[in-house]
């Protein structure tokens, strides 16, 4: 790619909209917090981390994921692990991010909700005065677990209601269909939550149906499956509901074989409200900048489809209109100087 097309892409404002901040835990950080909290973990060094980390599935990235989240025990290893995200979201020029969290994955090991997102708040107000990084929660289910469980969880997130704007859906996908999950999204929206759900990742076309009928959600994460379903490509481009999109975490989970193959130019190209996101970048080999430049780099997309992209993620986010609005212009004003 000409570097003209790469300064560009790294330095256009940015929104990330499909960050789990258990997946953005760097080897080095799990060393240390384990280190700190006295927690075994299976590797020696950084090398041997980074050599584990090839997966062959979603469950085979899941397993490694879950066990690495063992080093988060304190408030003060979930503010370390939120502000060294932000640190990175500065550095590719992200201005607002939506950002998830997994608190069953803690109060399953016995670690309270509220060390969980008193931690991440405090990170995340930091990051609002020093870098100027507005950022949103997103309190994520485990479909893996039941409805009850979920249920439990909303539950005990209403005492921090100020702090979360929406619930998802996210793990092991395959046998666990958005349905499942009904009446807990029901009550969350009956709460005033906004909804997503990631779907269509290794699922099928179908799971996207359902998120959208049944959980009725405002976004999709992932989506990439929707593609073979011509009927829904046409509903999400009606009702604009749009796709959080991670090119590296396909690659990585095997949801593709190439990036050639990446669906995501061919849905901006039939209307859909596509975006660009890292997903785990600590453990999928990248942060946004890097998702941008391998997807332009596969796809062979030009300056408009960056642009696109970028306003995409505004304009996809949870933010006011006028809010949304600020930012598209400043991505005008960039795209006129660059
Ligand atoms: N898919 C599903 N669940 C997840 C993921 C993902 O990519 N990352 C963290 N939890
Ligand atoms: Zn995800």
């Amino acid at each position: 790619m000409d570097t003209s097309l790469s300064r560009f892409i790294c330095g256009i404002p940015k929104c990330e909209l499909h960050i789990h901040i258990e997946g953005t835990l760097e080897p080095e950080l799990m060393f240390k917090l384990a280190e700190r909290n006295n927690v075994n973990i299976p590797y020696n060094s950084v090398e041997e981390v980074k050599k584990a980390y090839e997966y062959s599935d979603l469950q085979g990235f899941l397993d490694i994921y879950y066990e690495s989240a063992r080093v988060l025990i304190n408030e003060e290893d979930f503010y370390d692990l939120t502000m060294a995200y932000l640190v990175k979201a500065h550095r590719d020029n992200i201005l607002h991010s939506e950002i998830f969290f997994d608190p069953q994955t803690h109060t399953s090991r016995g670690i309270e909700f509220s060390t969980v997102i008193k931690g991440i708040t405090r990170a995340l107000k930091e990051g609002e005065e020093k870098f100027g990084i507005s950022a949103k929660l997103i309190m994520c289910f485990l479909r893996d677990l039941d409805e009850n469980s979920a249920m439990n969880t909303l539950n005990t997130a209403m005492q921090f209601k100020e702090y979360i704007s929406a619930v998802g859906l996210d793990s092991a996908e395959i046998g666990n269909p958005p349905v499942k999950f009904k009446n807990v999204f029901e009550a969350a929206r009956q709460y005033g939550f906004n909804c997503v759900a990631h779907a269509g990742e290794e699922g099928p076309a179908e799971y996207v149906w359902e998120a959208v009928n049944y959980l009725k959600v405002n976004r999709i994460d992932h989506g990439n499956r929707s593609i073979d379903d011509e009927a829904l490509i046409k509903k999400l481009a009606a009702d604009g509901i749009p796709l959080t999109m991670c090119p590296l975490s396909n690659l990585k989970l095997k949801v593709l074989t190439d990036l050639k193959e990446h669906p995501i130019k061919r849905m901006l190209d039939l209307g859909i409200t596509a975006t660009i996101n890292s997903d785990d970048p600590a453990y999928f080999g990248g942060y946004i900048n890097d998702n941008y430049l391998a997807i332009a780099a596969a796809l062979n997309l030009q300056k408009d489809d960056i642009i696109k992209l970028a306003k995409n993620s505004f304009a996809a986010s949870f933010l006011p209109q006028d809010k949304k609005n600020a930012f598209i212009a400043l991505i005008d004003a960039y795209s006129k100087d660059n």
